[in-house]
């Protein structure tokens, strides 16, 4: 394939379900020109309660998915996925495709910044795997870090209860705990929570900053493209919107992730 070929080659996405709409969205806002196939597992959602081996099964069949479709770049959208599953997908799929997960990102604009108290929300899965934690501690030992598992936001935020009285409850529920206080930084590491990032940083008066998987991650994939000169000159398909599992209301909830209108296509992998 020559390098002009290979250029015009789509950027694989995938989460659980639609959530990580929010990071496809922002790639498309950074990278225009890039072409996405963006795969929801709406069959298995929600990861954030699954163990590591199953994450790491769907995964690993995801991204031989993304790969038939001549995906350049695969990014690991969903904070549990990349967790559990990341190092996995590197080693077996290793030479086939460049790989991006939306953990390292985080950790590494934490490092730059030398905060010494942090908190980290996220799925149990994700919390459970303890890598945020791995990371964030080895780029900086002496950090004062709380971890906590919120599993009530991710069903909150696809319910639709953003901004009322259910929401700043939960909020409040799990923000309060004396352990977040002082926290000069806190990491929404989940595709959904962008959606409630406002909340989060009225909650803390906006004293604290508050960062998440979307831009972040976007400008790590246009760094790497530009690295390696794999930049798409120019779009020439639509993009592409999988899902493992078709209902109208995931149609319906992806309103929520993504700023446009878009079609699911239902690709039944399973
Ligand atoms: N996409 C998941 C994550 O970022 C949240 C939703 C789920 O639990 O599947 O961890």
């Amino acid at each position: 394939m020559s390098r002009e070929q290979h250029k015009r080659q789509p950027i694989g996405v995938f989460d659980s379900g639609i959530g990580g709409l929010t990071v496809a969205n922002a790639i498309i806002k950074h990278l225009p020109n890039e072409e996405l196939i963006y795969f929801g597992d709406t069959a298995h959602l929600p990861y954030g309660d699954k163990s590591a081996d199953a994450i790491r099964y769907y995964s690993l069949k995801i991204v031989k998915f993304l790969l038939e479709q001549n995906c350049k770049l695969i990014v690991v959208a969903c904070n549990s996925a990349s967790s559990a599953a990341y190092h996995v997908l590197l080693e077996f799929f290793a030479g086939q495709a460049l790989f991006v997960n939306v953990v390292d990102p985080l950790v590494e604009t934490v490092r730059q910044h030398h905060f010494s108290k942090v908190g980290v929300i996220a799925t149990k899965a994700t919390i459970q795997s303890g890598v945020y934690q791995e990371k964030l501690r080895e780029a900086q030992p002496d950090l004062d870090l709380t971890a906590m598992a919120t599993p009530l936001l991710v069903p909150m935020i696809e319910e639709g209860y953003h901004d009322d009285n259910i929401s700043e409850a939960i909020i409040s529920k799990y923000l309060s705990d004396p352990r977040f206080e002082n926290i000069e930084a806190l990491l929404l590491a989940c595709t959904h929570y962008p959606l409630i990032r406002n909340h989060i940083e009225d909650y803390f008066n906006q004293k604290i900053r508050v960062f998440d998987s979307t831009d972040i991650v976007a400008k790590v994939i246009q760094h790497y493209l530009i690295q390696r000169d794999l930049l798409n000159p120019g779009r020439q398909g639509p993009h592409r919107f999988c899902v493992s599992d078709y209902t109208q209301s995931f149609e319906e909830t992806t309103r929520l992730f993504y700023r446009e209108k878009i079609e699911l296509e239902h690709c039944p992998i399973w």
